[in-house]
């Protein structure tokens, strides 16, 4: 009798809003299992997304280009019964610290009820990407931090263009730094250019004037401080 090949396919749900490189490091592990993995963005219009379903598939299909063992596909409903469509034997969920284990803990049973035919199987990813998530990505890319060694190419180059670089906020009265100084040496030379008997007089202008000096250049050191 010839051998039948029987090909064991997983589905790896989630949002992917957007992939990251702790998702990749599921799915690559999770290839070393089955023969095949789909990667199911799951539709909810009531969640709030950053990135809409088609750009969240589209990212994931360039991140994976070329590997045929990997499916990209969007579904809503119950994850079971996309399961079953789908002829899969099992879903790939990715464990990351204890925190996770509640929740996933939770749905694992809830679609065991609803289909034991299913098995939920748990990865652990690397180390590396413990403390890695979707939402703590966004929230650094959004405020400018580098995330480029935490997400594939193609999901970086469109977070540049959710949340473009911005340049850093820059006192107006620093442009004026030279004029200011300018300004203080010239009264110095007024000052010094009086006769002596005035120049005596002065002498609370010159403390200020020295305090000026110090003050602007304090103002420079700072203002240097926060660009570099
Ligand atoms: O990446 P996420 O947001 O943690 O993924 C959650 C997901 C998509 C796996 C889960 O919300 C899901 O399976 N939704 C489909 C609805 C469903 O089947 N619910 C019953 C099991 S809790």
């Amino acid at each position: 009798m010839a051998d039948k090949k029987i090909s064991k396919i997983a589905i790896y749900p989630g949002s992917f809003d957007p992939l990251t490189n702790g998702h990749i490091d599921i799915i690559e592990r999770a290839l070393e299992i089955f023969d095949q993995v789909i990667i199911a963005v799951l539709h909810n219009p009531s969640k709030k997304s950053l990135f809409t379903m088609d750009e969240r598939v589209v990212m994931i299909k360039q991140s994976f280009n070329g590997t045929k063992s990997v499916l990209v596909d969007s579904f809503g409903g119950l994850l079971v019964d996309y399961a079953k469509m789908k002829n899969a034997v099992a879903i790939i969920r990715g464990m990351r610290a204890i925190s996770d284990f509640e929740s996933e803990f939770q749905m694992a049973l809830m679609n065991r009820k609803l289909n034991k035919e299913v098995q939920s199987v748990f990865l652990m990813t690397g180390f590396r990407w413990i403390f890695t998530s979707s939402s703590i990505i966004k929230e650094a890319a959004q405020f400018g931090g580098d995330i480029s060694d935490m997400v594939p190419k193609a999901v970086h180059q469109k977070m540049l263009e959710k949340y473009p670089p911005q340049k850093k906020a820059i006192d107006l009265n620093q442009d004026f730094f030279y004029f200011r100084i300018l300004f203080i040496f010239a009264k110095t030379i007024v000052m010094l250019s009086l006769p002596p008997e005035s120049r005596a007089a002065c002498v609370n202008a010159f403390v200020l004037t020295s305090m000026e000096v110090l003050a602007v250049t304090m103002d420079r050191i700072v203002f240097f401080d926060t660009i570099l």
